[in-house]
């Protein structure tokens, strides 16, 4: 069975084509470079870059998988959570193609894609997580992300219960809010692990948040704040982009986009000071996630371990994690192909070939995007 498959679900276009359960092409089109100026992702670009590039990327996905849209047998797409501008996008694609060639449409949660992305099997058919199929459930997922930080306990296959999550920022919002406080690009996560990595030993200690809680959830504002009281000790108070722009605003793009210029503050460090800061908030972000991960497989002692999501990128935070797995005699999974890590279709397609063998179909009139669509609803 062939499936083809869309995510637009924030800044990157992705289409993936599958035999199965086997990737035949991951097309990512990232438009990270359109709103790095900006610091974060502008949903009317995305919007924008969606619309002009998702005919292109269906026709390279096509092409690299070596088949046309007349052999593929189901569509697929994310319906949330994400942008709605950007959801949108993807939807009518997926309907207008599943309408045209008659075929069943299935949609998507981007977050199971997530977990999925560990079940995305290679040309000569094994994982490329390195999972086995041999008893892998009941298991935990964690899924570290730009949006959500949460524990997911899974029976089997597709049935999915949360069991933590953040009250309030996410990981990733987090790395790429400290990265923003020291003007240091988007995304924050992969700069900051980088830094990081100069800093042997850092002077400094950050609080881990929810550390003496009973339960599983996590939060991560806490940390980020301070963080931000350490910048602002040890940092000299620099102008805004606003303050340095003379108080003037950009000009209008030809969509009718206005974009601003950022009134916070950032501040200037010496060097090796960076360096120690982002140290010390990797090392308590990391430790925040190590606490939860230890206390949900105290009270749900399974053997695996499935990681999701762009912050499984971070060499350190997976060490961590997998101390911790180990020493609950469990093994910890995540997709070893980064391409699968960052937002991708892939993951959409393998998570609709596993709905597709449930019979679970999404009848096209009614599928509409749902931006905060929780993590365990198919
Ligand atoms: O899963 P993802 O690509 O998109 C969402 O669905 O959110 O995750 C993006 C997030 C961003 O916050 C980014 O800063 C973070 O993943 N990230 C990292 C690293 N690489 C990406 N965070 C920490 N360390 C990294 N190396
Ligand atoms: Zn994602």
């Amino acid at each position: 069975m062939r499936i083809l498959a869309i995510d637009t679900s924030c800044d990157e276009t992705s289409v993936a084509i599958s035999e199965n359960d086997r990737l035949l092409s991951n097309i990512l089109n990232s438009q990270i470079q359109k709103h790095k100026q900006w610091g974060g992702v502008v949903p009317l670009i995305a919007k924008q870059k969606h619309i002009d590039s998702i005919d292109s990327t269906v026709e390279f996905a096509l092409r690299q998988a070596k088949t046309s849209l007349n052999q593929i047998d189901i569509f697929a797409v994310t319906y949330g959570p994400g942008l709605a501008v950007a959801l949108e996008v993807g939807i009518a694609k997926a309907k207008e193609m599943a309408g045209f060639y008659s075929k069943p449409l299935i949609g998507v949660n981007h977050m199971i894609g997530h977990i999925y992305a560990n079940f995305v099997r290679s040309s000569n058919n094994v994982f490329y997580s390195k999972l086995t199929d041999t008893k892998i459930f009941p298991c935990i997922a964690l899924l570290i992300s730009g949006g959500h930080t949460e524990l997911i306990y899974m029976q089997n296959h597709l049935d999915l219960k949360i069991i933590g999550q953040t009250l309030d920022d996410s990981i990733g919002e987090a790395f790429d809010k400290v990265a923003n406080m020291l003007d240091l690009g988007y995304p924050g996560g992969p700069i900051i692990e980088k830094l990081a990595a100069n800093s042997v030993v850092t002077p400094y200690t950050l609080p881990i948040p929810l550390r003496y809680t009973h339960n599983l959830d996590f939060s991560y504002s806490g940390l980020k704040t301070a963080t931000l009281n350490l910048i602002q000790k040890i940092g000299q108070v620099q102008p805004s982009k606003f303050e340095l722009n003379l108080g003037v605003e950009p000009e209008a793009e030809p969509n009718g986009f206005r974009p601003t210029f950022s009134k916070k503050n950032t501040y200037l460090l010496e060097q090796k000071e960076i360096y120690n800061v982002a140290h010390a908030f990797q090392i308590a972000a990391a430790e925040e996630l190590a606490i939860k991960l230890n206390k949900a497989l105290k009270i749900y002692p399974v053997k695996t371990v499935l990681l999701g999501g762009g912050v499984v990128n971070n060499k350190y935070i997976r060490t961590i994690l997998r101390r911790i797995t180990k020493q609950n005699n469990a093994k910890l999974f995540y997709p070893v192909n980064t391409k699968l890590l960052s937002d991708n279709a892939a993951m959409i397609a393998i998570t609709a070939y596993y709905m597709f063998q449930m019979g679970k179909f999404t009848k096209s009139h009614i599928l509409d995007r749902i931006p905060s669509l929780s993590s365990d609803k198919l």
